[in-house]
């Protein structure tokens, strides 16, 4: 039995990765699948919120219930999220955005040619810090971490760059956990309270760990 503790909320989550285009026919990309986002999205709607799902990746089954806003680039990512952000009472951002995108968009196929193709990359937008910047008193931003080593601290200066309510990081270097698995070994962040060490466990388990921690996060304000 499922407890329906969303009902009326308004939840965003953002997953899987961006494709930051080269020339008509190439991408840049990474190897998120989205399965966390999408398991985040699927819990929060079990459990009554109002579920936008604005996905980098499609080839997952968007969740019933779901409003589903699939995007390409991290530049079309945060305008997706912008415009959807005043209505929001909780921000999930469990994309792998690129942190680079070329900075030259061909419009014509790149032709192969002797010798050494160099691409140039800029910056993108970092999604999740600009959401903590605009966020309003009663709004919850929820951030990922993912890392290979001295995780709860750079989960901690994530959590403060981004002005975030909580990270939930994850140990990238282990088979079992991070990409492309269906399980997650993550521990969870906060500002005021003690650190959570969670155990492995399936990517919904881990999505309805951090759904009662925003839960209880909410009930903490009022
Ligand atoms: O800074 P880093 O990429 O490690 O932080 C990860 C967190 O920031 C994740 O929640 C990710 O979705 C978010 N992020 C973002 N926009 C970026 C890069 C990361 O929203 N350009």
């Amino acid at each position: 039995q499922v407890k329906r503790d969303l009902e009326g909320v308004s939840l965003l989550v953002t997953a899987g990765a961006t494709r930051e285009p080269i020339d008509p026919v190439r991408y840049m990309t990474n190897r998120s699948t989205g399965k966390m986002g999408y398991a985040i999205a699927e819990a929060a709607a079990t459990r009554g919120a109002s579920v936008t799902l604005i996905s980098g990746t499609n080839r997952l089954p968007v969740p019933p219930g779901v409003t589903f806003v699939p995007v390409q680039s991290a530049l079309e990512m945060y305008e997706a999220v912008m415009e959807r952000l005043p209505e929001q009472d909780v921000i999930v951002k469990a994309a792998a955005v690129a942190d680079y995108r070329p900075k030259e968009v061909y419009d014509q196929k790149l032709k192969k040619r002797d010798g050494i193709l160099t691409v140039e990359f800029v910056r993108n937008p970092d999604i999740a810090f600009e959401v903590g910047k605009r966020k309003r008193p009663g709004q919850i931003l929820v951030g990922f971490a993912a890392e290979t080593e001295h995780i709860e601290e750079y989960a901690r200066n994530k959590l403060l760059k981004k002005n975030a309510d909580m990270i939930v990081a994850n140990d990238v270097s282990q088979a079992d956990a991070g990409f492309a698995v269906d399980t997650n070994r993550v521990i969870f962040v906060f500002r005021d309270s003690p650190t959570k060490r969670l155990p492995l466990l399936s990517k919904l388990e881990v999505a309805h760990a951090i759904i009662d921690e925003i839960v209880r996060l909410r009930a903490e304000r009022k």
